[in-house]
């Protein structure tokens, strides 16, 4: 699943790169416009780590500051726009983890893909277009999107989207989206001054989404519950070899 849709944004124009999933508190969060103690930090259930590890920054550089387990994809948003210039469309495959309760929906290990396509005159309906493109390569003609607003510290407007289903007749939830957050935009900046990097995100907008892997393949694959992913069962696995 996870190749069809890196696979599917390639053919777009896409180019796909990946992060680490031990990640710092600053680029999971605090670069991401959600400053400690912000009631924000809410929405993602964190695993905190001990110790250090010598985590390296976007340039190779030495990170410090509390370390954690990669609640979302989007720190990659941060990570490539210090190391490069616009304009760019990447997206970022990835596992993510959740301090939380498990259900038949909810697993505390999932997958992302996280885009993110930054330049001069990009908007919203730029995001549209890209995500309506995810459904018509997914469900074909017959599929449509939909869009509706909602907050995440990190883009503004922010938006939560949904893909028309037409085989199950239903609307799916995918994931977030929106405009990046200036806020994010100027972070990365002073990120790359204290580099000692010349200022590159002044004058662009972009636009960022990250959506869930694993809801796509159970409705695909006809899997009713989630945690068979990382269950390890063989009876299970043995069906996807070389698919999933
Ligand atoms: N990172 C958000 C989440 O995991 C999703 C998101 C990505 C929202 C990009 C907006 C833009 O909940």
């Amino acid at each position: 699943m996870e190749r069809e849709l890196v696979g599917i944004f390639r053919s777009l124009g896409y180019q796909a790169v990946e992060g680490p999933e031990v990640e710092s508190e600053f680029f999971n969060f605090d670069a991401l416009n959600i400053p400690e103690h912000h009631p924000a930090r809410d929405m993602w259930d964190t695993f905190w780590l001990e110790g250090s590890l010598g985590l390296e920054g976007p340039l190779g550089e030495e990170v410090r500051g509390r370390l954690l387990l990669r609640t979302h994809t989007s720190p990659m948003q941060v990570r490539y726009m210090v190391a490069h210039t616009p304009p760019f469309r990447i997206v970022v495959p990835g596992r993510v983890f959740r301090f939380e309760q498990t259900d038949a929906t909810h697993e505390a290990v999932f997958h992302q893909l996280e885009g993110l396509v930054v330049g001069e005159g990009i908007t919203m309906a730029h995001l549209k277009g890209a995500i309506y493109e995810l459904a018509q390569a997914l469900y074909g003609p017959h599929s449509k999107v939909r869009f509706q607003p909602i907050y995440f510290p990190f883009v503004e407007p922010g938006a939560q989207f949904a893909i028309w289903w037409p085989e199950g007749g239903k609307w799916l939830e995918l994931g977030g989206a929106g405009m990046v957050h200036p806020k994010v935009f100027q972070a990365v900046d002073a990120y790359r001054e204290r580099l000692g990097l010349p200022p590159a995100y002044q004058g662009v907008t972009g636009f960022a989404f990250g959506l869930g892997v694993e809801r796509l393949a159970m409705l695909r694959y006809g899997i009713p519950d989630i945690r068979y992913f990382f269950g390890g069962r063989l009876k299970v696995l043995e069906q996807f070899r070389g698919v999933l």
